[in-house]
């Protein structure tokens, strides 16, 4: 199956409105909790992704919830669901084989027009928000000693001001390093945020590679090609063309400040940020009817986009190392994987709970370990094998904190691992109806 990743969000978001799977609100809807209530709500009963076409005080029109579906994100790469993180095992394995050359030089857009920060969408997402965020803004950065291009997401703080705005970038990123990097010379650190990013940017900029691997070239390995990209004007970056919105800023070198409080993805406000980045604004650009990308933190498309980032780390992590892994998840809550195996012996499902945690301790609290018939997108099914498959005590393990690895579920300790399978000479024969899967419903129910 070919990649359908359209490398332009403008494209991408023609394909989803003419197949259906994009809801258009006409309405005017205020940026202040209404849209964000909207995203939220609409989440609860569809993953379609949404187009808010007026949004007060503002020309753009707002997109929402487009990763918020994992069958998208699987399509995103040209996979189908249960292919998904073989298929970004194929992308990985493929990218370190490539070389540098994947970048395409272009003239900027014709149609780029010049503007202020406050002529975008000021969107207060949750109650206690400290002020106005842009939330799915990838950060564009090159490392300060090597060069190398690094993408990544940092939430803004509007401020009512067209000079300025403050970010969060938590300190294990890369891009907190290459700002300490540039730092430690007192120099700002130049950075590109593109709001609207090609999806396959907005792919490899959820996706964590080592520091020294560049996320760009990854961005081109998910395209499948060259990456058109065009030099900004006040600062030294090359951002890619089919971007919706750039803004040119560098992040000040030795100055804190704060942020928060802000709803973040694991659906509680933080507490303010006190070692929150000052951004100087420098150029504010986007391309003709550009699309202002808004994602509710916490929310389906937060959490799935992360999912599969994540979900395909542990994948990665295990099949090398282990035999028979076949498929991982950690979809619907971050903290919990769910393993498919095709089951070796009985020490299978425990071995490889034991490696889930030493390997992926963050955020990992629950791994439950299923066999190969179950589906791992249907909890339903995940349970009901916990449950009738075997013994509840000697299949459940409880663990403190594991010796040498460093607890970073924040202020929690405790795993819980489960073995979901059936013992290797189990008599259960699940039941099932011969052509109950081939079955078309349209061919008998007349309404
Ligand atoms: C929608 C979204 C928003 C995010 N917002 C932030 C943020 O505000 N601050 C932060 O430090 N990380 C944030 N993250 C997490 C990281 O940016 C992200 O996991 C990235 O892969 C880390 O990049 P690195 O591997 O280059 O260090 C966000 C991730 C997503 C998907």
């Amino acid at each position: 199956m070919a990649s359908i990743c359209s490398s332009d969000m403008h494209e991408y978001i023609a394909s989803l409105l003419a197949r259906g799977e994009m809801q258009v609100v006409e309405k005017e809807v205020d940026p202040k909790y209404e849209l964000a209530a909207v995203v939220s709500q609409s989440q609860k009963q569809s993953d379609k992704a949404i187009l808010f076409k007026n949004v007060k005080g503002s020309q753009f029109p707002v997109i929402a919830n487009i990763y918020g579906s994992f069958s998208r994100m699987a399509e995103m790469v040209g996979a189908k669901e249960e292919g998904l993180n073989e298929k970004w095992l194929s992308i990985f394995k493929g990218f370190s084989q490539t070389n540098n050359d994947y970048i395409n030089i272009v003239p900027e857009p014709d149609d780029l027009q010049s503007g202020k920060l406050s002529e975008l969408p000021s969107i207060t997402w949750r109650e206690e928000d400290a002020a106005p965020y842009i939330t799915a803004g990838v950060f564009l950065a090159n490392n300060p000693d090597a060069g190398t291009p690094n993408l990544s997401f940092s939430r803004c703080m509007m401020l009512n001001d067209d000079s300025k705005m403050f970010c969060c970038i938590d300190a294990p990123h890369d891009l907190a390093k290459y700002q300490s990097a540039a730092e430690a010379n007192n120099e700002s650190l130049e950075v590109a945020i593109l709001i609207g990013a090609p999806p396959p940017v907005f792919l490899a900029a959820v996706a964590s590679l080592p520091i020294k691997q560049d996320e760009l070239q990854l961005a081109a390995q998910i395209a499948g090609g060259l990456l058109d990209m065009y030099a900004c004007e006040h600062i030294d970056l090359l951002v890619p063309a089919a971007s919706e919105i750039v803004i040119e800023a560098t992040i000040r070198a030795n100055e804190r400040v704060e942020d928060g409080p802000f709803g973040e993805f694991l659906g509680y406000y933080c507490d303010v940020n006190k070692g929150a980045y000052v951004l100087d604004i420098k150029n504010v650009r986007w391309r003709k009817d550009a699309y202002y990308h808004g994602l509710l933190c916490g929310s389906r498309e937060d959490l799935t986009a992360l999912a599969v980032s994540w979900g395909n780390r542990i994948y990665r992590d295990l099949v090398d190392d282990f035999p028979g892994i076949l498929d991982v998840t950690i979809n619907p809550t971050l903290f919990g994987s769910i393993i498919k195996i095709d089951k070796q012996s009985e020490q299978h499902p425990r071995d490889v709970i034991d490696a889930v945690f030493r390997l992926n301790p963050l955020y990992n609290r629950m791994c439950i370990v299923v066999d190969k018939d179950i589906d791992i997108h249907d909890l339903e099914s995940v349970w009901w094998s916990y449950l009738t498959r075997g013994n509840i005590d000697t299949r459940t393990h409880l663990f403190s904190d594991l010796p040498d690895v460093e607890n970073t579920n924040y202020e929690f300790s405790g795993y819980l691992g489960i073995d979901a399978t059936m013992s290797l000479d189990a008599k259960l024969k699940r039941s099932s109806t011969p052509g109950e899967h081939e079955i078309n419903l349209d061919d008998y129910f007349s309404t």
